[in-house]
C-alpha cells in the first residue's frame, strides 16, 4: 500500500533544502556580477525562504479511511478520491475578465476541458462555442480546467493556458489535479464561481469538450423558457446504480457509497439548466459530501432540493444511430433538429458546423452531404 503523504513530506523537505540553498547563495559574496533584477528588489518577500504565498494551505489527506480493511485493495484513483474527498478549497489560477458577465448573458457555455485538450478548445472557439448573438441572445464561452498531475507537464500547460487566457479570455482554471474522479470538484467550484461572478446568465450549458452542441437550436428552445423557473434537461438516466466491478471507469465501491441506486440524473456530456436551478444546486453542493461521478452528483443535488431532471430527446450523449445502414450516421440531416451529440472529433465538429450552415442543406433525400 502506498499512501500519498510520505511523498508530500519528501517534497516539503526538498523545498526547505532549496530555500536553504537560496539563502546560502544569496549571503555569499557574488563571484561574478549578479544579473539585474529590477522587478525583484532586495528584501522582496517573494524571494525569502518559507511559504511563498498566502493561498489556502494545501489540503491534507484524511488518513482515517485508510484503516478500513477494504481500503488497501481499491484502485489507486479510488483511494486517492477517498483520502482527499473533503478538500474543496482550491485557488483559482486564471479566470476571465469581469466583462465576461458584465452585460446580460443569455446562454453561458461552461465546457469541461483538460489542460492538454488545446485542439478541442481551439475548434470549439470557431464553431458551436463561438461568442456571438443568436436571434438576439448573447452567448458566452468558458472552459473549466484543472491542472496536470505531473508538475513538469503542469508548468507547460499552465503557460499554454496563460496564452489562451490572454488571447481568448475564456479560461477558468483551478489548482487541482484534473482527473476523472475530480470532475465533481470541477463542477462544485464552477457552481461556486458562477454564483459569485456570473449570476445573471439566464441559462447554462454544462458539457464536455468532445460533444457537438447545436447552440442555435438551444437558443430557440430556451427562449421558450423562464430562467427563474426550474429547468434541467439532457439525456435522462434512471434506474441505475453504482458499478461494482473494479476495472470499470465508473467503479464505485461500497466504501464510497453503500446505496444500491442513483437518483435520476442527466448524462454529463451536456445538459441545459436555468439560473434558478444553478442557484438551487449551489445551495445543495455546500452540504452534500462529494461523490466522484459528477453527473450522478448533480442528480443527488437536485433530489436534495426536491427538483427533478427531465429528458430532452434532442440530447444524445450516447451518440446517434443511423436509421438505415445505407445512410451515414454523420449525415447533417440527423443533426439539424438535435441539441447535442456525443462524441465528435475536432475535424468532425468543423465539418458538421459547416454543413449545418449551408442554406441549401437538402434533407429528406438519399445521398446528402456525407
Ligand atoms: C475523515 O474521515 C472520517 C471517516 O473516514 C470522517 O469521519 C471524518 O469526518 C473525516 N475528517 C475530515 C476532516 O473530513
Ligand atoms: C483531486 O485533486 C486534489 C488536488 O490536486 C488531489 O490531491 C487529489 O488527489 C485529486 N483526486 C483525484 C481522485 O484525482
Ligand atoms: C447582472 O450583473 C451585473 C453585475 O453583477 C449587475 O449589475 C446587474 O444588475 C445584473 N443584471 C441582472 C439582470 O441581474
Amino acid at each position: 500500500m502506498r499512501l500519498l503523504w510520505p511523498r508530500l513530506d519528501v517534497s516539503l523537505l526538498l523545498l526547505a533544502l532549496a530555500a536553504l540553498l537560496l539563502l546560502v547563495t544569496r549571503e555569499s559574496p557574488p563571484s561574478c556580477p549578479t544579473p539585474e533584477r529590477p522587478t525583484e528588489p532586495e528584501g522582496d518577500p517573494s524571494w525569502a525562504p518559507g511559504p511563498p504565498r498566502a493561498d489556502p494551505a494545501p489540503c491534507r489527506a484524511n488518513l482515517s479511511v485508510s484503516a478500513h480493511p477494504d481500503f488497501a485493495g481499491l484502485p489507486s484513483h479510488v483511494r486517492d478520491f477517498l483520502l482527499y474527498r473533503h478538500c474543496r478549497d482550491f485557488p483559482v489560477l486564471r479566470e476571465p475578465r469581469a466583462t465576461k458577465c458584465a452585460r446580460p448573458v443569455f446562454l453561458l457555455l461552461a465546457i469541461k476541458s483538460s489542460p492538454a485538450n488545446y485542439g478541442r478548445r481551439q475548434v470549439l472557439r470557431t464553431t458551436w462555442a463561438r461568442e456571438r448573438r443568436v436571434r438576439g441572445a448573447p452567448l458566452r464561452r468558458l472552459f473549466l480546467v484543472g491542472s496536470d498531475r505531473n508538475p513538469q507537464q503542469a508548468q507547460k500547460f499552465n503557460r499554454l493556458l496563460e496564452l489562451e487566457a490572454q488571447t481568448y479570455g475564456d479560461i477558468l482554471q483551478w489548482d487541482f489535479h484534473d482527473s476523472f474522479f475530480n470532475l465533481t470538484l470541477k463542477q462544485v467550484l464552477f457552481l461556486e464561481w458562477q454564483q459569485t461572478h456570473c449570476t445573471n446568465a439566464s441559462f447554462v450549458l454544462n458539457g464536455d469538450d468532445d460533444v457537438f452542441a447545436h447552440t442555435d437550436n438551444m437558443v430557440t428552445y430556451l427562449q421558450g423558457h423562464d430562467p427563474d423557473q426550474h429547468l434541467f434537461v439532457g439525456h435522462l438516466i434512471q434506474n441505475v446504480g453504482p458499478i461494482r466491478v473494479p476495472w470499470s471507469k465508473y467503479f464505485v465501491p461500497a466504501l464510497v457509497t453503500a446505496e444500491d441506486s442513483y437518483p435520476p440524473y442527466c448524462g454529463g456530456g451536456g445538459f441545459l439548466l436555468s439560473r434558478f436551478t444553478m442557484a438551487a444546486l449551489g445551495r445543495a453542493v455546500r452540504v452534500l459530501p462529494i461523490f466522484p461521478i459528477d453527473d450522478v452528483f448533480l442528480g443527488m443535488c437536485l433530489q436534495r432540493q426536491g427538483l427533478a431532471p427531465r429528458a430532452h430527446s434532442g440530447v444524445r450523449t450516447a451518440g446517434v444511430l443511423s436509421p438505415s445502414p445505407r445512410v451515414s450516421s454523420f449525415d447533417p440531416c440527423f443533426y439539424r433538429d438535435l441539441l447535442l451529440v456525443h462524441r465528435f472529433l475536432p475535424f468532425e465538429m468543423l465539418l458538421m458546423w459547416d454543413a449545418l450552415k449551408q442554406p441549401q442543406l437538402a434533407c429528406g433525400r438519399q445521398g446528402s452531404a456525407y
